[in-house]
């Protein structure tokens, strides 16, 4: 397969950290959850963009309700590799929020000090709720953040690429989440 391939290619990507596999068995059990969650109601699932895209679209498949969809854009400034807390909206929703029920689906939360100010700012347009459904959050976080209703997997502070994730806009297309060594 193409991840394969690009990981003896490529000697800045390192370990598999989450294989395809166990993407697509864990993203089948969050929709799962989300559906009972969120039974008699028609969710808005909210994709920042870009990371979350290939995520969104894997998720929205397995949830068995009638969601709709919106997406922003955000930059945190920083290097390449590690974000610095302050973020800029590139592209705002389209619709209004205002008293439906949002779920905010995220690539990844390391620091979270991307996702604490997407939340902020969600929650100014007062939805009716508002949870997050992020597909990796790094160890280092606490624990059980109560912010995060939904977390994919748990992984070691190290930087990823794949399934969405880019560095300079690039790997985003690797079927596995795989390590990605600086400089190497
Ligand atoms: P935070 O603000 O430190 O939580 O960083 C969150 C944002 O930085 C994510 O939405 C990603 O865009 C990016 N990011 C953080 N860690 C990684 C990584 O390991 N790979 C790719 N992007 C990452
Ligand atoms: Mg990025």
């Amino acid at each position: 397969m193409f991840a394969s391939l690009a990981a003896v290619t490529d000697e800045r990507l390192g370990r598999v950290i989450v294989g395809s596999e166990a993407l697509a068995q864990r993203v089948r059990d969050l929709g799962a959850q989300i559906t009972v969650d969120y039974r008699d109601r028609s969710p808005l699932l909210v994709g920042v963009l870009k990371g979350a895209f290939m995520f969104m679209s894997d998720l929205a498949r397995s949830i068995d309700l009638p969601v709709e969809f919106d997406f922003m854009a955000v930059s945190s400034y920083g290097s390449a590799t590690r974000s610095s807390g302050v973020v800029r909206i590139l592209k705002d929703l389209d619709l209004d929020i205002g008293g439906r029920h949002v779920l905010l689906v995220e690539d990844i939360v390391d620091s979270g000090l991307t996702l604490g100010y997407v939340r902020r700012n969600l929650l100014a347009r007062r939805p009716a709720s508002l949870e997050v459904c992020a597909l990796l959050v790094k160890d280092g976080l606490q624990r059980d953040d109560p912010q995060i209703r939904y977390v994919g997997f748990r992984i070691p502070p190290v930087f990823v690429v794949g399934y969405g994730l880019d560095v300079e806009e690039r790997y985003r297309n690797l079927e596995d989440v795989v390590e990605y060594r600086e400089g190497a």
